[in-house]
């Protein structure tokens, strides 16, 4: 119940979950963590994504967007083919079903209805299906074959922040598991990785300020934004916008960089905000490259990249993490961003208008 939760010296719930972050990154790696300090998860799990020749990941809003990332930690890592999809298109555009697929329904709240109309229908089919949540007991933890849980701590906020990066980090572990189990394991030592996660996190977490000016500058009267990234960073761009748009009534959109020029760009004004994501080696300079196009055409350019990959024209800088984990952190000064321009524009940061925590109607 949200009254019980004490917002202590916060003057929103947003702002105290995004603070709760780098704690929740830590309560993660104990919870997934074995007798021998191994990363570990149920064996029935293990089994059904062994078993399984595809892995079809639905959900909605935020949780669709932490899928969007969790389908390259688990074909990156485990070598598994995954599809994401919004649960409320999946049940009349049901895509083809491989002959052994798995489920994965992820929902903060496990409650969403869409989500659980799919879940319905899978089961009805004879397929199995994990659910990843934040709440044990939640309709979609109890109707699916297993859970995996978040432990993220009651989420208040409409606006979902804490959730997301343990979704993801979940997704990680996930994915990390498996490809062990497969005979995959490239060395990758996620407890250590994730370890630094949770102290670039605290960082970003003390850089507030930072933050608070960018919304100032970029944000304040504006009647729209954009976000570019490729590859990860497209997907956090997607979260960025949903984050801005969601309490702060700004119309925002994520774009991959390279699509810009087939339309999005027909919309730069002079002045338009243009929030760009650089932490991918392998696209650092073709992202660059849409900025400029961009900036030619009037936008207001703030680079957000991770350090090692920075140049002079940057706004802000990420502390260096493994490249594969960056969403965990290049969201947060997106998610500060929103809070902040929601803020300064007099919104109702923690029940933004239209909006409900939970949705429990198709
Ligand atoms: C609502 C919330 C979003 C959330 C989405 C999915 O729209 O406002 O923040 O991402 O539902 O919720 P779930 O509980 O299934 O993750």
């Amino acid at each position: 119940d949200a009254s019980d939760i004490e917002k202590g010296t916060y003057p929103h719930y947003m702002l105290k979950e995004i603070d709760e972050q780098p704690l929740v990154m830590r309560k993660i790696i104990q919870a997934y963590q074995n007798e021998k300090g191994d990363l570990d998860i149920a064996e029935d799990i293990i089994e059904a994504v062994k078993e399984c020749d595809r892995i079809y990941i639905v959900a909605c809003g935020t949780s669709y967007h932490a899928g969007l990332v969790g389908k390259q930690f688990i074909e990156n890592m485990a070598k598994i083919p995954v599809e994401v999809h919004v649960a409320s298109e999946f049940s009349y555009n049901m895509p083809l079903l491989s002959e052994k697929p798995l489920f994965i329904f992820i929902s903060q709240s496990g409650e969403t209805a869409d989500s659980r109309a799919v879940l319905v229908q899978v089961k009805e089919m004879g397929y199995k299906a994990l659910t990843i949540t934040n709440v044990p007991g939640s309709t979609l933890s109890r109707e699916a074959n297993f859970t995996m849980l978040l432990h993220a701590g009651p989420e208040i906020a409409v606006a979902s922040t804490k959730a997301y990066t343990a979704q993801i980090a979940v997704l990680a572990i996930l994915a990390n598991v498996t490809a062990q189990s497969r005979g995959l394991n490239d060395g990758f030592d996620l407890i250590h990785e994730l370890g630094i996660i949770a102290n670039a996190m605290e960082t970003l977490c003390d850089s507030k300020e930072e933050f608070e000016k960018i919304a100032s500058e970029f944000l304040p009267f504006t009647r729209n934004c954009f976000f570019i990234g490729r590859s990860f960073d497209y997907f956090v761009c997607l979260e960025g916008a949903l984050k801005l748009k969601e309490i702060s009534y700004i119309q925002a959109e994520g774009f991959a960089g390279g699509e810009l020029k087939h339309g999005t760009i027909a919309l730069i004004e002079d002045g338009t905000p243009v929030i760009a994501l650089a932490t991918q080696e392998n696209v650092n300079w073709s992202i660059r490259g849409n900025v400029k196009e961009v900036v030619a055409r009037g936008a207001n350019p703030c680079i957000i990249s991770m350090a090692g990959l920075e140049t002079n024209d940057d706004r802000f800088v990420l502390p260096a993490v493994n490249e594969l984990l960056t969403p965990l952190i290049s969201v947060i000064p997106l998610q500060l961003i929103a809070y902040y321009a929601s803020l300064h524009r007099g919104c109702d940061v923690d029940k933004p208008r239209n909006l409900a925590k939970s949705v429990t109607v198709e």
